[in-house]
């Protein structure tokens, strides 16, 4: 390894303003990653890291992937880029086709117009940018309200930020997009604590939409925006019918439903996507961070075909969505996300999930005991630990654990006092086991 690939002592922190974090504590106290194959990281300083998380929820093959960095060095190395305007290269109308062939829901779904993207917050956007001019197209451009729902996350741009409904991602930035509504979330302690897969309580919930449609009217309405399981908010899972419920009522008032898939999207149930688990599809489904393994950046929209046929309309010569991005469907990405798909279908990996969720559920609630909890839940490779906070300082225990566990060889992820578990799909039985062995000693030791 060079100096370049290592961090020593000698180099400087300040000068990185990193991302959604915790900057002077985390400078005092570095927690630094030089490598990763398979399960594992190793640290800066040497340790052997167990990945819980799946990098943040898209290592779903697993670290150093050969066959994806070859991919990735040979594209670089024949076509390194080529503007996606007005321009093409065959990578992406190839992975486009293979994305339509698996697409969320099957042939019948008709999910299958792609538009590529570089981030699951670009996808979000890109998605509501789509639900608004599909109505526009269809002469009913009055439909310019978009409803998310509370705790629902959506990436960090200004249209996810709007529909997100987790109170600290807005609070700072008060210039949202107007006319934008949430629903209440679905999650239930009183009911729904220790779940197994999907609650039995809180269908009625999705009927808040109807308040919505009461207090604004339908007809200004444009699109509802879920994620099918909350992920970064600490995993919350549907109850039962509730995806069903709000699929009926979206039908019935002629409202667009976005399943928001990033997290869920490339095999985290079991399934391929969450529409193949649930059963319920909807109108637009956003991806990202599976789709090349977390390797390269990208996203990918699914659009039904009626929605595109709207839009895709009017004079042959003339743009029909003016929308995208420099890097859409750049070569280099799509090299990545074919090799990666490759490896899903080759290792089954979309479905292994649903063989080993049987394993991660005794798992996860063999916890149930240890103090501080009071909420285990878990659905496919997911589960969320919830524990209880500490007076007058919400999130602090569930940092601690997490600190703890990494100190002592574990990656999970903390949201508030919640901690989201979500492995790499090549997770075997002996994985688990130590992830569940090292969280226990971690809470047994939390104050
Ligand atoms: C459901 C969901 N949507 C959107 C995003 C944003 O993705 P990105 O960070 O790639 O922009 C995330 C990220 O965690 C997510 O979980």
């Amino acid at each position: 390894m060079t100096a370049r690939h290592t961090l020593s002592n000698a180099v400087n922190l300040d000068s990185y303003w990193m991302p959604f974090t915790a900057n002077r504590q985390f400078k005092a106290a570095p927690r630094l990653l030089a490598s990763a194959e398979g399960m594992h990281y190793t640290s800066t300083d040497g340790r052997k890291i167990l990945d819980g998380v799946a990098g943040l929820w898209c290592v779903n093959a697993g670290h150093g992937r050969k066959s994806i960095a070859d991919a990735v060095q040979h594209q670089l190395v024949s076509l390194d880029y080529g503007t996606a305007f007005q321009m093409g290269h065959p990578l992406a109308f190839e992975l486009a086709e293979k994305l339509a062939d698996m697409s969320p829901g099957g042939a019948s779904a008709g999910l299958d117009r792609i538009f590529f993207t570089n981030s699951g917050s670009e996808s979000v956007d890109t998605a509501l940018k789509i639900a608004l001019a599909y109505h526009h197209a269809t002469g009913h451009g009055e439909r310019t309200r978009l409803v998310g729902r509370e705790r629902g996350y959506h990436g960090a741009n200004f249209g996810g930020m709007s529909v997100g409904g987790i109170g600290n991602n807005r609070r700072a930035f008060s210039a949202q997009l107007p006319q934008v509504s949430h629903m209440r979330h679905t999650h239930d302690l009183a009911r729904n604590a220790f779940t197994r897969g999907q609650p039995e309580f809180g269908a009625e919930l999705a009927d808040d939409l109807d308040r919505l449609v009461t207090l604004h009217g339908a007809g200004t309405i444009a699109a509802v925006i879920v994620e099918p399981v909350a992920g970064s908010t600490g995993v919350l899972v549907p109850p039962k019918n509730y995806l069903q419920r709000l699929r009926q009522l979206c039908d019935r008032h002629g409202i667009l439903l976005i399943f928001d898939e990033v997290i869920t999207g490339f095999g985290r149930l079991g399934t391929p996507f969450a529409v193949d688990y649930f059963g319920v599809v909807p109108d637009i489904v956003t991806t990202a961070k599976g789709l090349t393994n977390g390797a390269i950046p990208m996203g990918a929209v699914f659009v039904s075909r009626k929605i595109h046929d709207a839009i895709v309309q009017g004079p042959d010569s003339a743009i029909e969505l003016f929308h995208g991005y420099t890097y859409s469907g750049h070569p280099v990405a799509c090299a990545a996300a074919l090799a990666t798909l490759d490896i899903y279908e080759q290792e089954d990996l979309l479905t292994r999930g649903r063989k080993l969720e049987g394993v991660w559920e005794e798992a996860i609630h063999s916890l149930r005991s240890m103090p501080h909890v009071i909420d285990l839940r878990t659905i496919g490779l997911a589960a969320g630990i919830e524990l209880a906070s500490r007076d007058g300082s919400p999130g602090a225990r569930a940092y601690d654990v997490f600190v703890d566990c990494f100190e002592h060889g574990l990656l999970v992820r903390p949201a508030g006092d919640i901690l989201a578990l979500s492995p790499p799909l090549i997770a075997g039985q002996a994985h688990i086991e130590e992830m569940v062995s090292i969280l226990s000693k971690a809470l047994k030791r939390a104050k």
